[in-house]
């Protein structure tokens, strides 16, 4: 257990409780977070997850999949710090993760 804050282009915050193992496009989902739909249910093939975390949080959500990268690097907002949320599981080693939204999924 533990939150996860998911922070809207415009600055709106949410902070979500998690159970272990959830990904973070499931805690979004689940939780009304706007902006994070999941279209391919968390096979990092749609892209309509994209996070950028906290630059704090950078090395204890670890690095990208290739597959994962591909996609991101099709996004027109891709950043150093971009991930699929999908490809985010939440742990007690990510409590407290910070992640934004980038503007094109307003
Ligand atoms: S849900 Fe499709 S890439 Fe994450």
């Amino acid at each position: 257990m533990g939150t996860i804050t998911f922070t809207e282009y415009d600055g709106t915050s949410h902070e979500v409780e998690f159970a272990d193992g959830e990904s973070l496009m499931e805690l979004a989902t689940s939780n009304g977070v706007p902006g994070i739909d999941g279209d391919c249910g968390g096979e990092a093939s749609c892209g309509t997850c994209h996070v950028i975390v906290d630059d704090a949080w950078i090395a204890a959500t670890g690095p990208r999949s290739d597959e994962e990268s591909q996609m991101i690097e099709m996004s027109p907002e891709c950043a150093p710090n971009s991930r699929l949320a999908c490809q985010l599981k939440a742990c007690a080693g990510l409590d407290g993760l910070k992640v934004r939204l980038p503007e094109f999924q307003m």
